[in-house]
């Protein structure tokens, strides 16, 4: 188990787990959070053990519940504290990495919270979750993503209603919007996102990650060049 200041990240059975860990701040996303993470994603992508991830929140109040407004206040702008989060490509980084990512959600999962679950592939949410990207009431945009995942994932509609009015969401919400894939009673989350790792990690991990990143590349493709992709991957898988 490697621990940072504010992410643990341990690896049980070829399954990483990474948990952000400033409870007593319902775990914000702060510059040293984005530097723990950057160096976490690092080591999933190159470790060959890790074949599944699992990101969850410590603490029984949130996920995430987005950037460090006190970092906001100390930065000469909202702006530049957006700029200074971006000096890492944390972001890139996250959708780079060809495993598979589930995501347990609770609470407050707001702005970069949300942004972190939609770089995952699965999101499992608690009963309790809370969903709500509250950038334009401070001002900013999104800046890990948000405003390209979150309508790839959810109608365009919703997301821009979502964005423009900061409308908050629940668990059921969410799971109609096609959000998160599954709402489980809280104390079930974490057990709930093993079992799925679990059944992920003992599949072939090269097929596993040929069909993620069919999935996930084609949909920035043509059929016709989704389908060469589809194509070329197959050709390469062992079974
Ligand atoms: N950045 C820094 N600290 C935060 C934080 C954030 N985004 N969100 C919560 N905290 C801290 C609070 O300052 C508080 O610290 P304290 O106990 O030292 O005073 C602690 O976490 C608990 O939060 P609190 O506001 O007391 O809980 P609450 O239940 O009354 O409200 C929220 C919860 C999520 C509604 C409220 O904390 C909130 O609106 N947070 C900001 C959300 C936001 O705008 N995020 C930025 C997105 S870009």
């Amino acid at each position: 188990m490697s621990n940072f200041e504010v992410i643990i990240y341990e690896k049980r059975n070829n399954i990483g787990y990474v948990t952000l860990n400033r409870p007593q701040a319902l775990n914000a996303y702060n510059i040293q959070m984005r530097d723990e993470l950057y160096q976490v994603l690092g080591a999933i992508k190159d470790d060959s053990e890790v074949r599944v991830v699992v990101f969850a929140g410590a603490g029984e109040r949130a996920f995430c519940a987005g950037a460090d407004l006190t970092e906001f206040l100390t930065a000469p702008s909202p702006v530049i504290a957006r700029q200074v989060r971006w000096e890492r490509d944390v972001w890139g980084l996250f959708l780079s990495i060809d495993k598979p990512l589930i995501a347990a959600l609770h609470g407050y999962v707001l702005g970069d919270g949300i942004e972190i679950a939609l770089c995952c592939d699965i999101r499992l949410a608690s009963e309790d979750a809370q969903f709500g990207m509250p950038e334009p009431g401070l001002g900013i945009i999104p800046a890990a993503g948000g405003t390209q995942t979150l309508p790839r994932t959810i109608n365009k509609a919703k997301a821009l209603e979502m964005l423009l009015t900061g409308k908050w969401i629940n668990a059921e919400e969410a799971l109609r919007l096609k959000l998160v894939n599954q709402v489980i009673p809280r104390k079930e989350l974490l057990p709930r996102a093993e079992e799925l790792a679990n059944k992920i990690a003992a599949y072939d991990p090269i097929a596993v990650s040929y069909a993620k990143q069919a999935i996930i590349r084609g949909l920035d493709l043509s059929l016709e060049q989704g389908l060469e992709l589809e194509a070329r991957l197959g050709s390469h898988c062992h079974g």
